[in-house]
């Protein structure tokens, strides 16, 4: 069953940058685009590339190795080579805390 897990405070994420998280043995990338807070995969849906190695811009990351950007909005790729989408999850900020509903894929 899905839970909300503290992942981390909110001072750690500021604006304009990314955090890798690991949960049992599973990798999400949470990041602070201007302000909104968005968790998906940490991996590329395309090769198995972290994410966390690309860049921010605006409320997209874009995959260091063969530039496609993902929306973190709805985690559709936007670019080729990906055609694939990354899963998001829901985030929310409780007392300066970050929780993120690490659900299963489907
Ligand atoms: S590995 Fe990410 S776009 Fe190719």
């Amino acid at each position: 069953m899905a839970e909300w897990v503290e992942v981390a405070q909110l001072g750690e994420l500021p604006p304009g940058t990314m955090k890798r998280v690991d949960l049992a043995g599973r990798r999400f990338l949470l990041a602070n685009a201007d302000g909104q807070l968005y968790a998906v995969d940490d991996l590329c849906s395309h090769e198995e590339v972290s994410l966390y190695l690309g860049c921010l811009e605006g409320d997209t990351v874009k995959c260091s190795l063969h530039g496609s950007r993902f929306s973190l909005k709805s985690g559709l790729p936007l670019d080729e080579p990906a055609t694939e989408p990354i899963n998001t999850y829901p985030v929310k900020v409780t007392a300066e805390r970050i929780y993120l509903l690490a659900k299963s894929p489907n």
